[in-house]
């Protein structure tokens, strides 16, 4: 079963409102105008696709989980049911591509980037967004949990030989890596506003660091990761009883070379 497989409507109830945050800034380092080509790649639920489209842009997105692209077409004209590595769309198709926190999700970072790189126009711009590490507060959560119950994080699905930093030197790294040109890299920052119930919707279904480390474990174990987790929680919770968590992502992008490779 892949790591995406059956998640969905999880993912819609949970992660999707955080994912959605960068899409402004995404769109705008590709270059988002109206009547571009724009690519989205990993569109999940089609947040940035349907940003996208409604900036004006003929857009096609694709996903590798068929939950995500039944979404998807809910929201954006044009959606494929594909996976990174190797899409199964012509050179140079698009004047942008943009994939919004998918590029940490794969096998081969640097082969999925030089896949977005043959996909995007000479000159055309590629954009990619993915988490930071040392982790922020929203994400040290999870891991502060696991701490807290004894539960080791799963093994990461990159093998370290393909793995980057994930700093705006490693993430710039890898864009280059993959052939793009004028790339750089920054920090966005924000704090995510949810509540308890919410917020336990990515891992009690096996999303994030703790959803993976959870998944397989029995019932005490995961009675005991939900009772830290609150806990822990107590301390971002904001006057009105929301859960208010600090996060940051990377943004790079770059720009395809004259030539693809
Ligand atoms: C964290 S979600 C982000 C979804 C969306 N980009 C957003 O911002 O809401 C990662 C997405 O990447 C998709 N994905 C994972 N591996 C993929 C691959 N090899 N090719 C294409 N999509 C993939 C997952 O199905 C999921 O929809």
């Amino acid at each position: 079963m892949g790591k995406w497989t059956g998640r969905a409507a999880a993912f819609a109830d949970s992660y999707v409102h955080l994912c959605a945050y960068t899409a402004p800034a995404l769109l705008s380092a590709a270059g988002l105008a109206p009547g571009i080509r724009l690519l989205d790649v990993g569109t999940g639920t089609g947040t940035v696709a349907a940003l996208a489209v409604a900036g004006g842009a003929t857009v096609t997105a694709v996903d590798a989980e068929p939950g995500m692209v039944e979404l998807a077409r809910a929201v954006v004209p044009e959606v494929l049911h594909a996976g990174l590595p190797d899409l199964p769309l012509p050179d140079a198709a698009f004047d942008a591509v943009v994939a919004n926190f998918v590029v940490n999700h794969v096998t081969d970072p640097g082969r999925a980037v030089a896949e977005l790189v043959r996909l995007t126009t000479p000159g055309g711009r590629v954009a990619v967004t993915v988490w930071p590490h040392p982790s922020p507060p929203l994400q040290q959560l999870w891991n502060d949990v696991m701490a807290a119950v004894g539960l080791t994080p799963a093994p990461s699905i990159i093998p370290p030989s393909l793995n980057f930093a994930r700093t705006a030197e490693g993430v710039a790294g890898l864009l280059t890596g993959a052939g793009l040109r004028d790339v750089a890299c920054h920090t966005i920052s924000w704090t995510h506003r949810t509540d308890v119930d919410t917020w336990w919707i990515g891992p009690a279904n096996g999303m994030g660091a703790l959803g993976e480390a959870l998944a397989g474990q029995d019932a005490a174990t995961v009675a005991a990761a939900r009772s830290a987790y609150e806990r822990l929680a107590a301390g971002f919770l904001d006057d009105d009883g929301a859960l208010a968590l600090p996060t940051a992502a990377l943004l790079a992008s770059g720009r395809a070379p004259s030539v693809v490779r």
